[in-house]
């Protein structure tokens, strides 16, 4: 039986507050777990980390892993209990590209457990760079020291009728993660889009144009190296600018996810949306208005955290903190300002909290 806790929010727009906290450089650096990040859990779950106190959603630009496995490493970093339905990834929002591309040839982009994550999507022929390397044969890439893991196995990619031919060229290029070998990815892309889908043809045969979809505009993010690093938004600036300099033209059907574009802030509403029916602070989670006090969007990057959270408009509250991208010393970021500027991310919370009573 679920708790109805609407009556300790009844004032006109206060509701709950609900929080939803970017990952990389809020809560890690890298491999590190920042101290302040399970302090700040502890205060919006119940005594034992198994129950919520308020909804609470985790959104980052970073991916290259299922829902679920990520749902379990902020478990284990957090020691609360958090679960697929709190978190959205960089290429969460590829699924719904799925029903569409699903059954064509696409090439995935990106380092960590792409074609795994691609398949549970339903992206049935996918390829990856590395698999297309093999199939290509090394000619492809003169200057390439070799892939460091072989694919386990080939698709039929190439083949009479493989993907990558005439009668099934790639439909996409879709980047889920970072890239780690720029060379191998970029002329890879390259070949694939300026082909028209058909990688061993220098140029497309009548009007195939491929679609380039990013899951991610960081042009830097934080990890637990002292300066910022490049990011997914600094390799899509290198493919479009290939692409301007060989084919005369922009890239003509390309496609950006990720903060501070809409796509998953849309997706956290609905997934904050169930948990405040879970939890008894809304009857249905069909209501017109999102019935939050407000939605605190904690990140460290401002273009991408402060700026998604800014367009979305209230209840959207952003905070930024100083222990990633962003690091002072300017009291806030001149070109996306934030609500509230604090040291970390336990002190958010508080300041949230402040807020919401
Ligand atoms: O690759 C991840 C990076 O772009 C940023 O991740 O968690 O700060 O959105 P995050
Ligand atoms: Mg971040």
């Amino acid at each position: 039986m679920r708790p109805d806790r609407r009556h300790l929010f009844t004032e006109a727009a206060a509701g709950p507050p609900a929080f939803v906290f970017d990952i990389d450089g809020v809560l890690i650096r890298g491999k590190r777990v920042l101290d302040a990040a399970k302090t700040a859990m502890a205060k919006l779950y119940k005594t034992g980390g198994e129950t919520l106190r308020f909804p609470v959603c985790f959104l980052t630009n970073g991916g290259g892993v299922t829902e679920a496995r990520k749902a379990a490493q902020l478990s284990d970093w957090l020691d609360v209990a958090v679960s697929p339905q709190q978190v959205v990834l960089s290429h969460t929002p590829f699924r719904q590209l799925a029903p569409r591309l699903g059954h064509q040839p696409v090439l995935i982009i990106g380092h960590g457990d792409i074609a795994h994550v691609a398949k549970e999507y339903g992206f049935h022929k996918a390829v990856t760079t590395d698999e297309l390397a093999v199939a290509l044969g090394s000619s492809a890439l003169p200057f390439h020291r070799g892939s460091q893991a072989e694919p386990k196995h080939v698709p039929r990619v190439l083949g009479k009728d493989g993907f990558g031919s005439e009668a099934q060229p790639f439909a996409a290029v879709l980047v889920f993660k970072d890239p780690v070998d720029w060379y191998q990815d970029l002329q890879l892309a390259t070949d694939v889009i300026l082909s028209g889908g058909v990688p061993l043809r220098s140029r497309p045969v009548g009007n195939h144009t491929v679609e380039v979809v990013f899951s991610n505009p960081d042009l830097v993010w934080a990890n637990d190296h002292p300066v910022s690093r490049l990011g997914q938004g600094a390799f899509a600036t290198c493919l479009e600018a290939l692409h301007q300099q060989l084919a005369g033209k922009s890239l003509q059907r390309v496609k950006y996810f990720g903060k501070p574009n809409p796509e998953p802030y849309e997706l956290i509403q609905k997934l904050l949306m169930q948990q405040a029916h879970e939890l008894g602070y809304v009857s249905s989670q069909e209501t017109g208005s999102l019935p939050f006090g407000g939605i605190f969007m904690v990140g460290d990057n401002p273009k991408a955290d402060v700026r998604g959270a800014r367009l979305r408009g209230p209840p959207w509250v952003p905070i930024l903190v100083r222990t990633g991208v962003f690091q002072g010393p300017e009291a806030n970021d001149p070109e996306d300002p934030a609500d509230i500027v604090v040291d970390d991310v336990a002190a958010a919370v508080d300041a949230a909290l402040h807020r919401s009573r």
